[in-house]
């Protein structure tokens, strides 16, 4: 069986690996080393010039780290990937790598908090204009974009709102005007969708959330072509960051890879039957979710989107102090940041991720000061509409509702 013939969990799976290549080992081995012995001076000369294949120093490559890096890129439907530290390490390496002074980068108004405060913060100090626009209005891209513009960068849906960008008809647009599209896709993962088919350029992960799995690493993945890749890992991360994933990282999202699609399955699944519920119920006065009747983007969504996934957005009636109630109210779901494991996790994106943006930046962002952003786990969906509807209960006799 070829590999690139078989469906999306065999290659998750399987891709890249022969177990005859390393004395049968099932699992794939866990190469903790920094650095490679060379066969000879001249071999090790040979490396570096980039005449000879082979590992030579684990900040550039590794064999466990290289066996992830080809999965993935399997699973996204790329030609290479390269494995970071972080999301933000995979992020900032490919703009750094594309980038210089002088040039222009557009993104969308709604992002992840670390992301827009370096788009803000930390490319602006070096002479790159940074602009935003509503890329669910791709017209607002078309009047927006000049020669000077290299990247165009937005998440779909977006972190916290969950706004869809429509990659096909952006990275039309971008073409275009010959500046290349990065899509951060960690909260469809490419089971829900593949932002390289539909004509983005490079695709970032934060490989903390769904691809890992469990709650238990940090680390990130940028897809795309052979060159491109080759810069992010040659300028973006060995020369430019440094952010390199360890490779007990790489065998880690290895093993969470392995159950993606039967998590997301469930991630979805329980999504669905979450938002449906919030919908329902009466403290609640607005949820946002792909997967439901009531989404204002329900076309792109069913387009672009296999299922609706696990993250939901949604406010109370009684605005942000209710939200805060019905939070501190929960026993069972976690009070914490990240999103995507198994643990259902509630926080509050303006005084939490969605903090480095001021409170005018996030009004222009959609991002509502009472919004409460729920990445739905996978324990039985019971238990956690039981744990919704006590906190929500209260906080329905607290607004008189
Ligand atoms: C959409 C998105 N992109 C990127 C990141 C950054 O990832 P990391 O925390 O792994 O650096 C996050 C983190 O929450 C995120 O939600």
């Amino acid at each position: 069986m070829r590999n690139d013939e078989a469906g999306f969990s065999t290659r998750a799976i399987h891709a890249g690996y022969d177990p005859a290549d390393e004395h049968g080992a099932l699992t794939p081995p866990l190469h903790l080393t920094s650095t490679f012995a060379f066969d000879s001076a001249e071999a090790g000369g040979e490396m570096f010039a980039g005449t000879r294949e082979g590992h030579f120093y684990s900040r550039i490559s590794n064999p466990t780290t290289d066996l992830l890096e080809r999965r993935l890129a399997s699973l996204e439907g790329a030609e290479a990937a390269v494995a970071t530290a972080s999301g933000m390490g995979a992020i900032t390496a490919t703009l750094w790598s594309f980038l210089r002074a002088g040039d222009e980068v557009i993104t969308d108004q709604t992002l992840y908090g670390c992301t827009f405060a370096f788009l803000r913060d930390g490319l602006t100090r070096f002479g790159v204009t940074v602009r935003q626009v509503d890329m669910t209005d791709p017209a607002a891209l078309a009047a927006a974009i000049s020669d000077k513009t290299r990247i165009v960068y937005f998440e779909t849906p977006a972190n916290p709102n969950m706004r869809l960008v429509d990659i096909a008809a952006i990275s039309a647009i971008a073409h275009e005007a010959g500046a290349k599209v990065v899509v951060d896709n960690t909260y469809a993962t490419p089971l829900l969708t593949r932002p390289l088919g539909l004509g983005a350029d490079v695709v970032v992960h934060s490989a903390t959330k769904y691809l890992g799995g469990h709650g238990d690493l940090v680390g990130g993945i940028a897809a795309g072509g052979v060159e491109d890749m080759a810069r992010v890992r040659l300028v973006g991360v060995k020369d430019m960051t440094g952010a390199v994933m360890s490779p007990f990282t790489a065998f880690l999202v290895l093993r969470g890879l392995k159950t993606l699609a039967l998590r997301m399955a469930r991630h979805c699944e329980s999504g669905e039957a979450v938002a449906r519920w919030l919908e329902a119920h009466p403290a609640v006065a607005s949820v946002r979710y792909p997967g439901l009747e009531s989404f204002p983007q329900r076309d792109l969504a069913a387009r672009q989107m296999a299922r609706g996934g696990g993250m939901i957005a949604f406010e109370l009636k009684g605005g942000h102090a209710a939200g805060v109630a019905a939070m501190n109210r929960l026993t069972m779901i976690r009070r914490a940041v990240s999103l995507g494991d198994a643990e259902t996790l509630i926080q509050h994106p303006a005084s939490m991720t969605h903090s480095p943006y001021t409170l005018a930046e996030r009004a222009a962002a959609g991002i509502g000061e009472g919004l409460v952003r729920l990445s739905v786990g996978l324990e039985d969906v019971a238990d956690i509409l039981g744990d919704l509807e006590r906190a929500l209960e209260m906080a329905k006799v607290a607004e008189g509702v």
